[in-house]
C-alpha cells in the first residue's frame, strides 16, 4: 500500500490535489500529510490574504509560500509528504518553485503547461532533494516530458499525476471532451492510464525504478482507487471531496456552496488561461455567458497567456472572491463529482473512509 517516492515512503497511496486560489494551503495540506498522504499547497496567489498583497503581490505570495510550506511540514509531524502545486502558466512559476524548495517542501507537482525546465529550476536549489512530478492528461504528454527531462537534465519524473476530464479547475482537454465526460461519456481514465504506463515503460527501465502514476479527476472513492491500482496506478489524487473538510483553507461559504451543489449546477467555463475549466454555475458565470460582465480594469499580470483587454473576466479576482466566499463575484472551481459531496467532515474521516473502501475492494 505504501508508495516509495524518491527514496521516501508515502504511507498511504493518496494525494490531495493542489487547489488554487487559497483552497489548499497549509492547513489542508498539513492535515492530509499528518494522516499519511501527500498534502499539496497551491502556490497560485497563495499570499492573497497578506496585508501588502495589493501593493506587492509577488513579494506577498513568496513570503506566504515560505511560511505555508514550513507550517504544513510542522502540521504533518513527518508522517506523510508535503507538496506544492505550481502552474507553469503563472508568471511566478519558477520563483514559487525555488521558494518552496528552499522552505523544505517534499515534492513539486506542476501542471497547466508542460514543466519542461522544472529539473533545471530544482538544480538551482542543491540543498533540496524534493521529488519532481508533472501533471499530464495523455500518454503523449507523459512520454514528451520524460524525453525532454532525460535528454536535457538527465532526470526522470519521480512520479506522475494523470488528470482525466472529470477533474476540477483547469483541464487539459477540449471543452467538448470535458462536457462529454460530464454527460457520462468520459475519455476513460483506465485507457488514459494504460497510455501513460506504456509511455513511461522505457524510462522506468532506464531509471531502474518505478515511476508511480496517481490517477486524478472524478475518482469517487477507495473502491475506484483500488480498481485503478489493479490496472497499474500507484494510487489516486483527490481534490473536490477535501474542500468540504474542517481543515480546508477555503471560506465556510465555499464549503457550503459545494455541499449545496447538485450535478446540474456544475459547468464548463472558458478560462483566461486559454484552457477550459470546471466550476459551479455562480452568478459570475451567468453574467459572463450573457456578455454582461464588465471589462477587466486592474491587472496584476499573474498569468503568462492572459490578455486583460480580451479576457472575459479577471480569473485572479474571481478565484480570490471565491476563496473569500463571495458567491456573486467568485469562480468556484470543482470536480465533476461535486454533486456527491453531502456534508462537512474532517480530513481524518475522509482518509479513513477512502482506505476502508480500498481495503474492502482489495
Ligand atoms: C477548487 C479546485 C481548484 C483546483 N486548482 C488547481 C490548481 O491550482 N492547479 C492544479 O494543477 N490543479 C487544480 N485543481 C485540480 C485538482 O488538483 C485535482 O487534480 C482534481 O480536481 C481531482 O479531481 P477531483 O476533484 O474529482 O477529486 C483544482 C481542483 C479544484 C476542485
Amino acid at each position: 500500500m505504501a508508495v516509495t517516492i524518491r527514496g521516501k515512503t508515502l504511507p498511504l497511496p493518496i494525494l490531495q490535489g493542489g487547489m488554487g486560489v487559497g483552497i489548499s494551503l497549509e492547513r489542508l495540506a498539513g492535515a492530509v500529510a499528518a494522516c499519511g498522504g501527500m498534502g499539496t499547497i497551491s502556490t497560485a496567489l497563495c499570499g492573497f490574504q497578506e496585508p501588502d498583497f495589493a501593493a506587492d503581490p509577488q513579494g506577498a505570495n513568496l513570503r506566504a509560500l515560505k511560511r505555508q510550506v514550513r507550517r504544513a511540514k510542522e502540521l504533518s509531524h513527518g508522517v506523510g509528504m508535503v507538496a506544492v502545486n505550481a502552474m507553469v502558466a503563472t508568471t511566478q512559476y519558477a520563483n514559487s518553485v525555488r521558494t518552496a524548495l528552499k522552505a523544505g517542501v517534499d515534492a513539486v507537482v506542476c501542471g497547466a503547461g508542460l514543466p519542461k525546465d522544472l529539473p533545471a529550476i530544482a538544480a538551482e536549489v542543491p540543498e533540496s532533494d524534493a521529488a519532481l512530478a508533472p501533471i499530464v492528461s495523455s500518454g503523449r504528454a507523459a512520454g514528451l516530458i520524460c524525453r525532454l527531462w532525460d535528454k536535457h537534465h538527465g532526470r526522470i519524473p519521480d512520479f506522475v499525476v494523470l488528470e482525466g476530464p472529470l477533474a476540477g479547475g483547469h483541464l487539459g482537454f477540449s471543452p467538448e471532451e470535458a462536457r462529454q465526460a460530464q454527460a457520462g461519456r468520459p475519455k476513460s481514465l483506465s485507457s488514459l492510464l494504460q497510455e501513460v504506463l506504456e509511455a513511461l515503460a522505457p524510462y522506468r527501465d532506464k531509471a531502474g525504478r518505478d515511476i508511480p502514476v496517481f490517477v486524478a479527476g472524478g475518482v469517487k472513492n477507495g473502491a475506484e482507487m483500488a480498481r485503478y491500482m489493479k490496472e497499474g496506478a500507484a494510487g489516486a489524487q483527490f481534490a473536490t471531496r477535501f474542500i468540504a473538510t474542517e481543515e480546508c483553507d477555503a471560506s465556510e461559504a465555499y464549503k457550503q456552496a459545494l455541499i449545496a451543489a447538485k450535478g446540474e449546477d456544475i459547468t464548463i467555463v472558458q478560462s483566461p488561461v486559454g484552457m477550459p475549466g470546471r466550476a459551479l454555475r455562480s452568478p459570475l458565470i451567468v453574467r459572463v455567458e450573457a456578455g454582461k460582465q464588465p471589462p477587466v480594469d486592474r491587472c496584476i499580470r499573474c498569468l503568462v497567456p492572459c490578455t486583460p483587454s480580451k479576457a472575459p473576466y479577471c480569473i485572479s479576482r474571481a478565484l480570490m472572491a471565491a476563496a473569500r466566499g463571495d458567491w456573486e463575484n467568485g469562480l468556484f472551481f470543482c470536480g465533476a463529482g461535486a454533486g456527491e459531496v453531502k456534508c462537512l467532515s474532517t480530513v481524518r474521516e475522509q482518509m479513513d473512509e477512502i482506505m476502508r473502501e480500498w481495503r474492502a475492494a482489495e
